[in-house]
């Protein structure tokens, strides 16, 4: 299994380019399964969840190609296999994102559970019961969800919960039903508007979605389109909360401070020069951060997401900081490894209080989730000395090419095979 090796303490600084946000690719490159003409997407991320969502996909029946420019051309023309298996669906639980799109196009889909994962327990209840009101007619049996619906019927639907990947389900599948659609307290998030206007590009017919309520028209059919999936706000994020930890001065091309407001005002309280350009960012950081507080909620407030790599950042800050962490119940257990590092961490139910050190030694740490695992690396890039972070294909999931990019900004890592 591959380590990274860290010898920390040098300010990251110079330029590096975003990648396209996993969180949209997944679910558009899903929104191929709704239409029997090509989508054409760039910016796609060389992720494992890429890899592993195009080898479920072409199990399917999806031709998959790559253009000369590195474009990822999905053609659904024919969908044999409407299933998604076990094995396949329990190392991504975004795998239920195909659940929307078969049962809409094919009638028919054959979806594993995603069971529990290290974060909590995340249930797909909400997916479910939003296709059941639209008609469909579902039973869950040896793991299985085996839903069956001739077309589709649009519905009102009110979800207890603000589910991303739920409102991305189930938006997508409204698009193909028959009537029109509203998702009441839907996620706000910018990877649902980029499907969104990923889905708009195919042709079809939607309103509100960055809103709370968005409002779907059927069609009876979608068509191909092209599209540019957004940058990445957590990979920004966690190179910018990097940056701000090293005392480093950077700047991420290929991205926006628009996209992550709360997670920039956050850097700004921490002490962090900010510049907002059109299309990058840059940072600039002179001595040990302020230790910030935070709250996790969905967008757009702080995301759970970035939760893990402030807690890193309060480690060594300046007072003491007290984190939240109302999405997830069991997302603090990067706690615990970067106790190892010398931080000063306590836990109380969903509450970190965390005492700012004035530094982190090196030691041997394991990634346990792939948010966790960029925290132990931000705590790698300060301690003093060298850190070993094993289990890191945590962070092969959801961060392309992490050493090379950090290695570019002047850090000492390198990937142990
Ligand atoms: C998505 C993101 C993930 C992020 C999370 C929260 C993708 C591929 N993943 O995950 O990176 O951490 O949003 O911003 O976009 N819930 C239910 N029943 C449901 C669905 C969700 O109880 O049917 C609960 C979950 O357990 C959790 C909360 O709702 O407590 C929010 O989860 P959700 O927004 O659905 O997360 P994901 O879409 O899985």
């Amino acid at each position: 299994m591959d380590k990274l090796l860290i010898r920390g303490g040098v300010p990251l600084s110079g330029e590096v380019r975003i990648s396209g946000a996993k969180n949209a690719a997944l679910p558009i490159m899903c929104a191929a399964l709704l239409s029997a003409a090509p989508l054409r997407l760039t910016n796609v991320p060389h992720l494992r969840d890429v890899t592993t969502l195009l080898n479920l996909l072409g199990g399917m029946g999806v031709a998959v190609s790559l253009d000369e420019k590195l474009g990822l051309e999905l053609d659904a023309g024919r969908v044999h296999t409407p299933f998604a298996p076990y094995e396949m669906v329990k190392t991504m639980r975004a795998s239920i994102l195909v659940l929307g799109p078969l049962l809409a196009r094919c009638g028919e889909a054959r979806v594993s559970l995603p069971g529990g994962c290290a974060i909590g327990q995340r249930p797909v209840d909400l997916h479910i019961k939003g296709l059941q009101a639209m008609g469909a007619d579902i039973r869950v049996e040896h793991g299985y969800i085996i839903a069956r619906a001739k077309r589709l019927k649009g519905a009102r639907i009110f979800t207890d919960l603000v589910t991303v990947t739920g409102t991305e389900n189930l938006m997508m599948a409204a698009c193909l039903a028959e009537g029109t659609t509203v998702i009441e307290n839907a996620a706000r998030e910018p990877e649902v508007v980029d499907l969104a206007n990923c889905l708009k590009a195919m042709g079809a017919n939607i309103e509100g979605a960055g809103s709370d309520m968005i409002t779907i028209e059927g069609v009876s059919a979608l068509t191909g389109a092209a599209h540019r999936v957004m940058p990445d706000r957590i990979e920004t994020g966690t190179f910018l909360v990097a940056a701000a930890a090293s005392g480093g001065a950077v700047r991420l091309r290929n991205t926006s401070a628009r996209i992550l407001e709360a997670v920039v005002d956050k850097l700004r309280e921490a002490g962090a020069r900010i510049t907002a350009e059109d299309d990058a960012i840059a940072l600039e950081m002179d001595g040990p951060p302020l230790s910030v507080n935070l709250r996790t909620s969905p967008y757009p407030a702080f995301p759970t997401d970035m939760q893990a790599q402030f807690m890193a950042l309060d480690c060594i800050g300046r007072g003491t900081a007290v984190l939240t962490e109302t999405i997830f119940e069991n997302r603090f257990m990067h706690a615990l490894e970067l106790q190892r590092l010398g931080a000063d961490i306590e836990i109380t139910g969903n509450t970190a209080v965390v005492k700012g050190v004035p530094q982190l030694d090196g030691a041997a740490v394991m990634a346990t989730d792939l948010r966790a695992s960029a925290s132990l690396v931000i705590a790698g890039l300060v301690a003093r000395g060298e850190t070993v972070v094993e289990r890191i294909y945590h962070l092969d999931r959801g961060y392309e090419c992490i050493e090379e990019k950090l290695s570019q900004l002047g850090a000492r890592i390198k990937r142990i095979h």
